[in-house]
């Protein structure tokens, strides 16, 4: 597979092979890949005839350095795993030095409060970071479509709307989220959870559905006190926070609104690795 360690043969490469009617599908990432990830590249492959993929462990959006230090860094499997699911996908695979020129810093952005919200709240700076690398990585690779995970949902709302406010020439497409058997999302920190706390993490996804089959009935802030009960029976798990929220907009929902679209939003550490989960609730 065509592998690009600098974004210049990167840009001459993607031109060299552009055509009247060829589109460029680009799945951004972090590596440490797992289906979820190669879901997003199946749908790419499916409706681009380029699809690029990017491996970067983004230095900007790490609030917490020991997350960063212990981000799964594994290219030589991630290329593996590439080259199995489709051998013509082709793979930016950068220095920190090749994005950010001296100490890597984030540009601010105004996300029209959506990066205040959950993430926004809990991870300082952390979606300044996202929009940074996004924006850079859509300069260089110029796609027509790029595919983000739902697993992130608020990361996939901020890059819509950072294309948006820009009049960025990108269709943004939100993707389901992949979960391992026993429903816990799949995520490139699970590889950091033991083996009985991987079996465990699974109460994540147990606590969002009892959300839902409460939703109709229960006000939110009942079911955010059957949310905060459930995890202060499971001591190894932290509930960070856990909010129902408008879809568009993000923000916490304290009544309802028959003709708004809400989601359940969660954030829970065990041993110190932040799980994040998300499910729609109407
Ligand atoms: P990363 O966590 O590697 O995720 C890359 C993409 O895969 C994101 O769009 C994410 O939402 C999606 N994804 C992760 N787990 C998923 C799952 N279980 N099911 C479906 N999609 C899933 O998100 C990032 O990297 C970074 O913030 C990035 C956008 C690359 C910017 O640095």
């Amino acid at each position: 597979m065509p592998i690009f360690y600098g974004k210049a043969s990167l840009m001459d490469y993607l031109k060299s092979i552009q055509t009247l009617h060829s589109t460029i599908g680009f799945v951004p990432t972090m590596g440490a890949l797992h289906e979820g990830h190669l879901a997003l590249m199946q749908r790419s492959l499916q409706e681009n005839t380029t699809t690029v993929v990017s491996i970067f462990v983004n230095p900007t959006q790490f609030n917490n350095p020991e997350d960063l230090a212990k981000y799964p860094r594994t290219l030589d499997q991630d290329v593996a795993k590439l080259n199995a699911l489709d051998p013509t996908i082709v793979l930016y695979a950068p220095a920190v030095e090749d994005l950010y020129e001296g100490t890597p810093s984030s540009e601010h952005f105004d996300f029209d409060g959506l990066e205040n919200q959950m993430e926004g709240r809990f991870r300082p700076g952390h979606f300044n970071g996202v929009g940074t690398i996004v924006k850079r990585l859509f300069e260089i690779v110029t796609p027509q479509n790029a595919y983000f995970g739902e697993k992130d949902f608020q990361q996939l709302q901020i890059v819509k709307k950072m294309v948006a406010k820009n009049n960025l020439p990108v269709n943004v497409i939100g993707c389901p989220i992949y979960r391992e058997s026993n429903e816990l999302a799949m995520s490139s920190r699970n590889e950091r959870l033991s083996v009985e706390e991987r079996a465990e993490a699974a109460l994540i996804y147990q606590a969002l559905l009892g959300a839902r089959s409460q939703f109709a009935t229960k006000s939110t802030a009942d079911i955010g006190k059957w949310v905060t009960k459930y995890f202060d029976k499971n001591p190894r798990f932290t509930l960070e926070y856990f909010t129902i929220a408008d879809e568009a907009t993000l923000v916490s929902c304290v009544r309802k609104n028959k003709n708004k679209k809400y989601r359940a939003f969660i954030a829970v550490l065990v041993n110190n690795i932040r799980l994040i989960d998300t499910i729609s609730l109407n």
